[in-house]
């Protein structure tokens, strides 16, 4: 018994890494699983894959009922050796699912509660010992309340911008940076303003600005504030 309690979940230590698109949590999270060798969510792919499989599928970005149906059956799957690498029903996936449109319906999508309610035990079904670094919108307000350290990450919109245009380029997919502009105000209004889990930090979020901020700094400013929590709940 004392075994199991050990493994219990609500035990294992989660990093809720969440902001607006662009502020650097792909990157930031990423790097920290690897730091920590923890597990590693990237919840913003999951609502991708629902998109993607609506897309596919013709099922209306409006379509609630047929929305949750797709998230609450999806198959998909992921390599935690690769994480750019997702599968749709068997089927690589990664690079469909980086694209703009498909962020952009992936943020339609997010915004019905029926989606959310669907992909919630799966998201936490990610909280594996020895912990887990999560990326997204609500891992701190929603997914994973109990936290160890939330970390909201925001950047300013032009900086978020330029940031998405690089990414985008230097995985060779095309990006124009008015458009982007455009998206990203667009995207960031809709997630903010949804009913369903919308995105703003937790009450006790550590929020950062990374607008000047390198990626390592980041990084080594999650990892100390990470050990001082650790340190103080022993
Ligand atoms: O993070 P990423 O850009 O991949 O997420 C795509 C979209 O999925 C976001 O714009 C957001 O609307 C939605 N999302 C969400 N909750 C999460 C992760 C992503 O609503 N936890």
């Amino acid at each position: 018994m004392a075994q199991n309690r050990v493994h219990a979940p609500a035990l294992i230590p989660v990093l809720a890494i969440d902001g607006p698109s662009g502020s650097g949590k792909g990157t930031i999270t990423r790097l920290l699983a690897q730091r920590l060798g923890w597990h590693y969510l990237d919840s913003g792919a999951l609502y991708r894959l629902v998109a993607l499989a609506a897309l596919r599928r013709g099922v209306a970005l409006d379509d609630a009922a047929g929305l949750r149906a797709l998230a609450q059956s999806l198959d998909a799957r992921f390599d935690p050796a690769q994480p750019d690498k997702a599968y749709l029903e068997g089927v690589e996936v990664g690079e469909a699912l980086r694209s703009e449109q498909c962020g952009n319906a992936a943020s339609r999508a997010a915004a019905i509660a029926g989606v959310r309610a669907a992909l919630l035990e799966r998201q936490r079904a990610f909280r594996k010992a020895p912990g887990l670094v999560a990326d997204g919108r609500d891992m701190g307000t929603v997914i994973f309340p109990d936290a160890a350290l939330k970390i909201f990450l925001t950047a300013t919109p032009e900086e978020r911008a330029r940031r998405r245009y690089k990414q985008l380029k230097d995985k060779g997919l095309d990006a124009r940076m008015n458009d982007l502009v455009k998206d990203i105000a667009e995207r960031d209004a809709r997630d903010s303003a949804r009913a369903a889990a919308p995105l703003k930090p937790a009450p006790d979020a550590v929020v950062l600005d990374t607008t000047e901020m390198s990626i390592e700094a980041v990084v080594e400013r999650a990892l100390t504030l990470l050990r001082e929590r650790l340190g103080k709940s022993k």
